[in-house]
């Protein structure tokens, strides 16, 4: 926690032994932030982490669960699709330097896989009614063995120390990933073009059949990319398609 405060860019860190879901306490704790600070909130073991949609996150201990608590981002509303996309690649980043030569990609809008398999998920909410405040919530497999995973999520799932064929010093790969994190909400918060150049040659997805549920429909074609505004533009029979929501599916 000493290094974390020395080392990492931000403000407070809030360490919970057990919790049940980081971002739960940050949503409760945002309030209490200064609008141009930010907060850490880490656990050693997340007991009920969500997931995406109705998904749970499972997390066996030396595995890396936190969520950031982001200072006030005044960023026009239509650009919040982008804030997604900028987490991911920035926890592409993180990832890269402690894989040795593996190439992470970003699985559209923040997924981190490694090898063609999971090794990062990052649900961001925002908390009450705040339009421009978020807390972005990390699960990341670094130490934690596989093989306490549920059987659904085993074979899809990778971790850090997996790929590196060695375990990993777990605060130095935290302080990377905070790292990461801040220079690209700062490089989104200033309009750079290097953001979408990022995640478009990380894209996972380009030139895959893939399948995109809406709330009212599903939309299956080839993936065409990302878009400078973080769409994912997904060619279908009658057209090529931008879309902001969604979970994909199924991609091939
Ligand atoms: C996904 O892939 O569906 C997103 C998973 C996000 C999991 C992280 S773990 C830390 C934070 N707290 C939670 O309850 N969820 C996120």
């Amino acid at each position: 926690i000493r290094r974390l405060i020395d080392e990492a860019p931000v403000h407070h860190v809030h360490y919970l032994p057990e919790t049940d879901s980081t971002n739960e306490v940050a949503l409760h704790r945002a309030g209490e932030v200064a609008a141009d600070q930010s907060e850490l909130v880490l656990t050693s073991r997340q007991l009920r982490g969500k997931g995406r949609g109705e998904n749970r996150w499972h997390a066996g201990e030396g595995a890396l669960t936190f969520s950031l608590i982001t200072p006030r981002l005044s960023l026009p509303r239509e650009q919040t699709p982008r804030i997604s996309l900028t987490a991911g690649l920035a926890m592409c980043h993180a990832v890269e330097q402690f894989v040795g030569g593996g190439h992470p990609q970003l699985k559209w809008p923040n997924d981190v896989f490694l090898n063609g398999r999971k090794a990062a998920g990052i649900l961001i909410e925002s908390p009450g009614d705040s339009v421009d405040r978020f807390v972005i919530g990390i699960g990341l497999n670094v130490n934690n063995p596989l093989t306490d995973a549920p059987a659904e999520v085993r074979d899809l799932a990778t971790s850090l120390s997996e790929a590196a064929g060695q375990s990993l010093p777990l605060t130095d790969v935290l302080i990377a990933c905070l790292q990461q994190l801040d220079a690209c909400l700062k490089l989104l918060l200033a309009g750079s073009e290097e953001l979408a150049r990022g995640w478009r040659s990380a894209s996972l997805l380009d030139g895959r059949k893939v399948r995109l549920a809406l709330p009212t429909e599903a939309i299956e074609g080839v993936c065409r990319g990302i878009g400078d505004d973080g769409a994912l533009l997904i060619e279908t029979p009658s057209g090529e398609r931008a879309c902001y929501g969604g979970v994909v599916e199924r991609f091939e």
